[in-house]
């Protein structure tokens, strides 16, 4: 299978501040990888790479066997422009730790204003897609509500949907369930768990060890800034190589 997110040497500075190293990493299409490390490791930041909301300073990433924001020239990068890259980014859906959901909209409205907007669709097909993903997400009877009338797990399914409407084929987690309330994690993550079921690629950041251990294909442990390890679930949570990843999984588990 082709690597759908091909990371080779990622660099990334803010400033005179080097805060990815050389990160080497691949997905596999369908494949589910968790990313894991401590706070400041560069999790975010890397995902941000990844769709090319932020540049990178060296090294490259390619999606789907293409380039994310940059343009061969020669041996040199070139980094494209926001309206150049916008068509690679579509098709990379992202989902934030804050829901992001535009609080004026309805959660149909949501789910619909991307393909309305940037594909252009009709919307009545839009409307039929939505109402679907919708019910994907366990959340066909709330369509008509506003961001504020739901609780942080319902907005995160409404947000995974919204993600999901643009037909990604890639999806980057950046710790989904970290601001919700205990008991609302579970919807979240059985939606999830049903997305890399359906053979969806995704690259998580959590902090769910459990989710790691059971929907992972390969767990990788950042920090500061670099890949310590990474391998099946079993052997990077259960028996560490490195003592970076014994120390960091003592105080997670
Ligand atoms: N916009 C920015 N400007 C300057 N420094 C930044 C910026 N964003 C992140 N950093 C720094 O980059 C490093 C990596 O941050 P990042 O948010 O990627 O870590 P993380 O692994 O996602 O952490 P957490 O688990 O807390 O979310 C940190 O030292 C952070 O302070
Ligand atoms: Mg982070």
């Amino acid at each position: 299978m082709s690597a759908s997110v091909h990371a080779r040497g990622v660099r990334k500075s803010y400033g005179l501040v080097e805060v990815l190293h050389g990160i080497d990493l691949e997905v596999a299409a369908g494949e589910v990888v968790c990313l894991l490390g401590p706070s400041g490791s560069g999790k975010s930041t890397f995902l941000r790479c990844v769709n090319h909301l932020e540049s990178i300073n060296g090294g490259e990433l390619e999606v789907a066997g293409e380039l994310v924001g940059y343009r061969r020239d020669g041996d040199k990068l070139r980094e494209l422009t926001d309206r150049e890259t916008a068509a690679t980014r579509s098709r990379i859906g992202m989902v934030f730790q804050h829901f992001h959901l535009f609080p004026h909209l309805t959660a149909l409205g949501n789910i619909m204003e991307a393909p309305v907007r940037v594909l252009k669709r009709p919307k009545q097909d839009v409307r039929r897609d939505a109402m679907a993903l919708l019910d994907r997400v366990g959340l066909a009877d709330r369509c008509d509500a506003y961001p504020s009338q739901l609780s942080g797990g319902q907005q995160q399914r409404i947000a995974i949907a919204r993600a999901l409407a643009m037909s990604p084929q890639l999806m980057l987690f950046d710790e989904p369930t970290s601001a919700l309330d205990p008991e609302l994690v579970g919807d979240v993550l059985d939606v999830m768990r049903g997305l890399a079921k359906d053979g969806m690629t995704m690259l998580v950041v959590t902090h769910e060890i459990g989710f790691a251990r059971e929907v992972a294909d390969r767990v990788v442990f950042m920090d500061a800034g670099l890949v310590v390890e990474s391998g099946p679930p079993r052997q990077v949570l259960d028996e560490p190589r490195e003592a970076r990843t014994k120390e960091f999984l003592a105080k997670v588990l």
